[in-house]
């Protein structure tokens, strides 16, 4: 007997330690006994026909395609806004350095085709849903393991090597991972890993962790003007931007998560940018 999508979510549950479906993630159309999936990082309407054609029963996206995931992807966000109060980021500052990103969210998950990708799910008959916040909460937890190895007076040369010799998946991008602030000679001090809150916390948050004690952010992505603004404002400063690369750090968990189901029978196929281990 395969597994039915209600397991497969929860296994990432497990696996990252939350207790509840992030509002995130998603099961669009449900399916039991499942055998053949395919999984990948963006998998939409036109991925859903594909996968039909090629027989899977299941196919699995770790970005959000609709339903509650998209209408409720802006709640996520309140994850930033924890971690910095985690670092000593004082509360206030944390929630305002969110507060215009979670508005803006919320505008734009209102303006969204909910229902695209979905209802061609139902149609094709294809079991479909959507895996996010646990599974970059499971690269976090990878990132955070390799830091750890680490001192303070490491430098940001020696993090990216640590990172490249921990995550086979940095090896093998073909994206290099980029100091956007600082330089590779800088020492670490303190770290904190800003993944696993949706979308990167950019401008604003990055600042509210320099501003209150932290060394390095590490993002997975952070747009050119973010990037340049955090650049012109921190760099004489001994700060350090980190950016390790967007999907190389989304595979970490999704290669995590493959060998677990494929532990437990289901045959999975990477498409759609997933970086092998
Ligand atoms: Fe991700
Ligand atoms: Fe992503």
């Amino acid at each position: 007997m395969g597994l039915n999508t209600e397991e497969i979510m929860q296994l990432a549950l497990e696996m990252s330690g939350f207790r509840s479906v992030p509002a995130d993630s998603a099961i669009y159309t449900s399916g039991k006994n499942l055998k053949n999936a395919l999984i990948g990082i963006d998998l939409d309407a036109p991925e859903l026909l594909i996968a039909k054609q090629l027989g899977f029963d299941l196919v699995i996206s770790h970005h959000p395609k609709g339903g509650s995931s998209t209408l409720h992807f802006p709640e996520v966000l309140h994850r930033h806004t924890e971690m910095m109060i985690e670092h000593g980021v004082p509360k206030d500052v944390a929630e305002q350095a969110m507060a215009e990103r979670i508005y803006d969210a919320r505008c734009q998950a209102h303006i969204a085709n909910y229902d695209h990708a979905p209802s061609f799910a139902r149609m094709l008959n294809v079991s479909y849903m959507n895996i996010h916040l646990p599974l970059d909460e499971i690269g976090r937890q990878q990132m955070l393991a390799s830091v750890k190895k680490l001192k303070p007076e490491s430098t940001v040369r020696e993090l990216i090597e640590r990172f490249k010799s921990d995550m086979s998946e940095f090896r093998n991008a073909q994206t290099q991972m980029e100091v956007r602030v600082g330089r590779p000679e800088n020492k670490i001090g303190r770290v904190a890993v800003s993944h696993a809150c949706g979308t990167n916390g950019g401008y604003p948050v990055a600042k509210a962790y320099f501003d209150h004690g932290i060394d390095t952010v590490i993002y997975i992505h952070c747009a050119g003007p973010d990037s340049r603004k955090l650049q012109q404002e921190f760099q004489a400063q001994g700060k350090n931007l980190i950016i390790t690369g967007h999907v190389v750090s989304d595979s970490l968990g999704i290669n995590s998560f493959i060998h677990e189901l494929e532990n437990r029978g289901l045959k999975l196929t990477r498409a759609s940018g997933v970086v092998s281990p």
